[in-house]
């Protein structure tokens, strides 16, 4: 509900207020990959939200191409663009920052899991995990490179290998799961989308995406349901297929990203209540070898503030959670059992 409220400020109905509201303190966003289907519209969306004072791009190719566009949209904060020999690199894109979003990777092409994007990925993101390590260890991480369930785990065990880890500061972003299970049903049922906020529990790759619909007051039966929850487990798929080889979901996420790191921006101004889903350490299933977990989360200051329990579920609900559960426990070993193997 709280979560509902915060995101409409910049993407539903009153966003003309937002987008001219001034910035209460200076706020460096970095994204890396920032060249990239996803990077790209995320950062005019950074652009035009005036909560970022100083947008970091870096790419390994592109981005201060983008950088110079976006700079021109007329908001006040600065933009800066950075490859690995230009501007300083990493280094200067990721010093002083104070939110990193990671959209850097490759993404999925029909008949492929994300999990078959691991091979590719797991180095990528552990190397950029590295240098926000070293440069930026207080910043809020915001992991979107797939697979998420996996490249959570890795970027952690890298912050750990570096004395640096914080749990409260590391998100995997799962935002666009709500994005589409709210979207879906308000299709069904004929309602405003932006009135709806349907919980999803769980990962971010086909049967660990858990739509608990029975918490929204809305009900389906039979097929109805089954057909939904299919949908929004496999609402990337709909799109790696009608994009036919060229990438996954961009547009969608870059507004789920965008509005993921507005609310934590929010919260780090000082809003209470801004809530949130987000795949991040969990206490919810741990006595079963799941340390990661995406739920609600209540957002603050300092990151994660406080976790939402489950709540109840149905019996259909319980046995999605289960499934769920037993897939998250290999993605997660494998991230941990990478950054072992090749730190
Ligand atoms: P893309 O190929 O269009 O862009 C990726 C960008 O990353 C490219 O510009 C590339 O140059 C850059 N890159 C690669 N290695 C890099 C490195 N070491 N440092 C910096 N930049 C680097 O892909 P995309 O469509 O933007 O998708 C990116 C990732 O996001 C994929 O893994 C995709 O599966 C994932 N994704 C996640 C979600 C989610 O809900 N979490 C949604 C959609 C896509
Ligand atoms: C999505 O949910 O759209 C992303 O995770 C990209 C994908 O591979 O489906």
């Amino acid at each position: 509900m709280l979560a509902r409220q915060a995101s409409k400020s910049v993407f539903g109905a009153v966003s003309r207020r937002a987008f001219s509201a001034s910035a209460s303190h200076a706020t460096k966003v970095a994204v890396l990959g920032a060249g990239g289907g996803i990077g790209q519209p995320l950062s005019l969306l950074l652009k035009l939200n005036p909560r970022v004072t100083e947008l970091s791009l870096f790419d390994i190719r592109g981005a201060p191409g983008v950088a110079a566009d976006v700079s021109h949209v007329n908001t006040k904060s600065t933009v800066t663009g950075y490859e690995p020999e230009k501007n300083g690199g990493i280094e200067a894109a990721l010093k002083g920052a104070e939110i990193v979003l990671i959209p850097a990777g490759v993404p999925r092409k029909p008949g492929m899991t994300r999990d078959d994007l691991f091979n590719t990925n797991a180095s990528i993101v552990r190397d950029l995990a590295k240098s926000c390590a070293d440069i930026c260890p207080d910043a809020a991480i915001l992991v979107i490179a797939n697979p998420v369930n996996s490249t959570v785990p890795i970027t952690a065990e890298v912050f750990k290998s570096k004395g640096v880890y914080n749990p409260k500061k590391l998100f995997g972003v799962t935002t666009l799961d709500v994005v589409r299970a709210s979207r879906f049903i308000s299709q069904l049922k004929s309602t405003d989308p932006a009135n709806e906020n349907i919980v999803v529990i769980g990962g971010h790759s086909g049967e660990t995406i858990v739509p608990l619909l029975s918490q929204s007051g809305h009900s389906l039966e039979g097929q109805e349901l089954a057909d939904y929850i299919k949908r929004v487990q496999f609402g990337g798929d709909e799109v790696v297929q009608a994009k036919g080889g060229a990438g996954s979901a961009t547009l969608s996420m870059a507004m789920a990203g965008a509005r993921f790191a507005e609310s934590l921006l929010k919260a780090a101004q000082g809003e209470k209540g801004v809530i949130e889903p987000a795949y991040v350490e969990s206490p919810l299933f741990k006595d079963q070898g799941v340390t990661y977990f995406s739920t609600n989360v209540e957002l603050g200051p300092n990151g994660v503030e406080k976790i939402h329990p489950i709540g109840k579920v149905t019996e259909g609900e319980q046995k999605l959670i289960d499934v769920a559960v037993g897939q998250l426990k290999g993605n997660i070993e494998k991230g941990v059992k990478f950054v072992k193997e090749n730190p």
